[in-house]
């Protein structure tokens, strides 16, 4: 049965344990109301490790004044039991101030330069200093090995490649495919905040990602798809928050044309229907 620590000391004291008998440990960091996207980072990590520590913490630093903090779904039972099937050994689930022991304001922070400045560090002001610096926390707590993120939050990997680096936290990452609903939603927690009329119109995201992707391998030019695609979305009925084309770094690519690199490129959406904020992605090479 999967094993569930509420406290640093009680999980201290399994890793140790793991650690002296030389096993290995991946780590999944969520924040519960977990589905398919979830349980196939800890299938991978459990593929590649000996032990596997999923964490269920909703991190409030990491939401904006406004966001869904208060209302974001929380689930444990259900996530307890899909763990356990997906081949989960232990749950990290600490309360607040075992978080925090300071407080949130008091908080240690980590904020990562740079990176976090465009796209959803533009959009959602300090939510990837709330990611780094509870996430920076869990490496500490749990000490992995190999830690496993899902690809549908593209920055949020490289930022925390970025802290993974520049810290030094001793830490294999391993990116995830994105899992997605049999008509091109990728799965979120958010999605079930969807009205039925909502949720018909989301596959759209994706379908604008394919059409995307095939507008730049046949020649378009990045920015004319860029906007091609913001306009789609806008007329279907989207408030859209940016729809681009970038380098993997998130830079913006070349501009003279047949030269966006050998490197691959990723366009990136994210955009509103009513109260329900949506990301997803695609990764392509530019020919
Ligand atoms: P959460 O949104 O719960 O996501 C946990 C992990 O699951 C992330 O790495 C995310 O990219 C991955 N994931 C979610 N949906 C996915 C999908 N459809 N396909 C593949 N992977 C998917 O991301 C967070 O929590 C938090 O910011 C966290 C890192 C836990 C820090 O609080």
């Amino acid at each position: 049965a999967i094993e569930v620590a509420r406290k640093v000391q009680a999980l201290r004291a399994r890793i140790d344990a793991w650690k002296r008998d030389g096993l290995r440990i991946g780590f999944v960091p969520t924040m519960g109301n977990l589905h398919e996207g979830h349980y196939s980072l800890v299938r991978l990590a459990r593929a590649n490790v000996d032990q596997v520590v999923a964490s269920i913490f909703v991190n409030p630093t990491q939401f904006g004044p406004g966001e869904d903090y208060d209302r974001y779904p929380r689930t444990p039972d259900a996530d307890l039991a899909g763990l356990e099937a997906a081949g989960c050994d232990l749950a990290w689930m600490p309360a607040l101030d075992e978080m925090y022991p300071l407080g949130t304001a008091r908080a240690v922070r980590v904020q990562v330069p740079g990176i976090t400045d465009v796209l959803d560090g533009a959009h959602r002001p300090g939510h990837f200093d709330g990611v780094c610096t509870v996430v920076a926390r869990l490496f500490n707590q749990v000490r992995p090995d190999l830690a496993v993120f899902g690809r549908k939050d593209y920055q949020q990997l490289a930022v925390i490649r970025h802290m993974v680096l520049d810290l030094a936290f001793p830490v294999e990452l391993v990116g995830a495919d994105i899992v997605r609903e049999s008509d091109g939603l990728a799965r979120s927690s958010r999605n079930q905040y969807l009205s039925a009329e909502e949720r018909a119109l989301a596959p759209e995201i994706h379908r604008t990602l394919l059409a995307v992707r095939d507008a730049v391998q046949a020649g378009q030019g990045w920015r004319e798809a860029e906007a091609d695609a913001a306009a789609g979305l806008q007329a279907a009925g989207f408030v859209v928050d940016y729809a681009v084309v970038r380098t993997p770094l998130l830079a913006e690519p070349s501009t003279s044309p047949g030269s966006h690199g050998d490197g691959g490129l990723v366009a990136l959406v994210a955009a509103r229907l009513g109260r329900t904020r949506l990301i997803d992605n695609l990764e392509f090479s530019a020919a």
